[in-house]
């Protein structure tokens, strides 16, 4: 691709360290991400993010047609010296920390990356939620394109490790059909396409930084159970609880989101689950410790300590034995909190409204009992 002729159309995107415009290029349209780079950046390396970006766009590029639709690709990259870019940010950070020392060295060099991207439309799965009302069968068909993108890339030994609604984009489609485990799967009109791979783990890069990720390494395919649904980030988790609403609603009234309000919402939230709703807990403990048996011990261990200590509950599990396992429960008890009393934990977890999952009742419960991901999708595919 020769890029010396591109005329930016408009900004479309900015982060802490990047901005995205679209561009036309030969009377194509693209999507520029450019951002401000170290000089030593420039050299291939694994232990930089930059690099490991590249690496999963190389193996996008090779994969077959029918499954590269599900992600953006790389035409083009370069690294530019005297770069006039002006990164401009949201939020402000704090000059004195060290991310807020980064990205001022970032700011200050001559420096720049640019990614040349194919561009996927205006449309996260963010925006489009709030402006659509969709089928059941349209939201089947999205669960499972998301699925498919995670495991595409488990084949690969990737996992994106960032998949929220900003990072997925809705686009129009007019396929048929994809195959998930060998069966047909309508799209109804709607592709999905995965954005933002600077989070991207591989093996082949060493471990990852963070605790939880050591699974990825032990385990990783128990650990594509997070990308499917354990954590704040994760896009299935948040898509069936309809997080963008919920999200919505507090901007409406004005109120700050719950980690805005209060920094430790989670921790709190969850500690008060235990202690406020002990009968709730005795109720399905069991369900979810008959799911994964190997997170009773610590379970157990955390329910003894949590009414009579003032400890928040991850650090008293972080790095112990099976703590994976114990947050899938404690991740499905949260769930089946938030599914049979909306009104509670829209009050224990500080949010402006109660949650609306956009799946049947039955069929969440249903899939808060999948304890690997091919039962989770194959749920997912009997319902379509
Ligand atoms: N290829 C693309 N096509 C269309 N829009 C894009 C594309 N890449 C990024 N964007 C838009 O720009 C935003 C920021 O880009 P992203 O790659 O997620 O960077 P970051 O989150 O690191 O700032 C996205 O949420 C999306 O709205
Ligand atoms: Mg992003």
């Amino acid at each position: 691709m020769n890029v010396s002729n591109i005329e930016i159309i408009r900004k479309i995107g900015a982060g802490m360290k990047g901005t995205t415009f679209l561009i036309k290029n030969k009377g194509k349209d693209y999507a520029m991400k450019i951002q401000h780079v170290l000089e030593k950046d420039r050299t291939r390396d694994f232990s930089n993010e930059l690099w490991r970006e590249i690496d999963l766009y190389d193996y996008i590029g090779r994969m077959k047609l029918k499954n590269r639709c599900f992600f953006t690709q790389l035409h083009h990259y370069d690294f530019i010296n005297d770069c006039g870019h002006k990164q401009e940010r949201e939020w402000e950070v704090d000059t004195n920390s060290s991310f807020g020392k980064e990205l001022a060295e970032l700011d200050k060099s001559p420096w720049c990356l640019r990614l040349f991207l194919d561009y996927h439309g205006d449309s996260t799965l963010a925006t489009y939620m709030k402006s659509h009302r969709l089928a059941i069968k349209q939201k089947y068909s999205m669960l499972l394109q998301l699925c498919k993108i995670i495991m595409l890339l488990y084949e690969g030994g990737y996992m994106h490790k960032d998949l929220h609604e900003n990072n997925i984009m809705v686009a129009p489609t007019t396929k048929k059909y994809f195959t998930l485990m060998g069966k047909k799967v309508p799209y109804y009109g709607i592709q999905l396409v995965a954005i933002d791979y600077g989070n991207v783990i591989h093996e082949k890069f060493g471990i990852p930084y963070q605790k939880m990720s050591r699974h990825f390494v032990e385990n990783k395919y128990m650990y594509l159970m997070t990308e499917i649904l354990y954590g704040g980030d994760c896009v299935i988790r948040s898509f069936i609880m309809n997080y963008e609403k919920m999200i919505a609603d507090c901007l409406k009234k004005k109120r700050g989101l719950p980690w805005e309000v209060d920094g430790n919402y989670l921790h709190k939230g969850l500690k008060r689950l235990f202690i406020d709703y002990p009968d709730f807990i005795e109720k399905y403990k069991e369900t979810y410790l008959r799911v994964f048996p190997k997170a009773r011990e610590l379970f157990d261990y955390v329910e003894s300590q949590i009414r009579t200590s003032n400890k928040y509950i991850f650090p008293m599990i972080i790095n112990r034995e099976n703590d994976l396992y114990f947050v899938f429960v404690l991740n499905r008890l949260e769930m089946r909190f938030a599914l049979e009393h909306p009104k509670e934990y829209k009050k224990i977890m500080r949010w402006c409204s109660e949650p609306e999952f956009i799946l049947p009742k039955k069929d969440v419960a249903n899939l808060l009992e999948m304890n690997t991901p091919n039962k989770f999708v194959r749920f997912l595919l009997s319902k379509i």
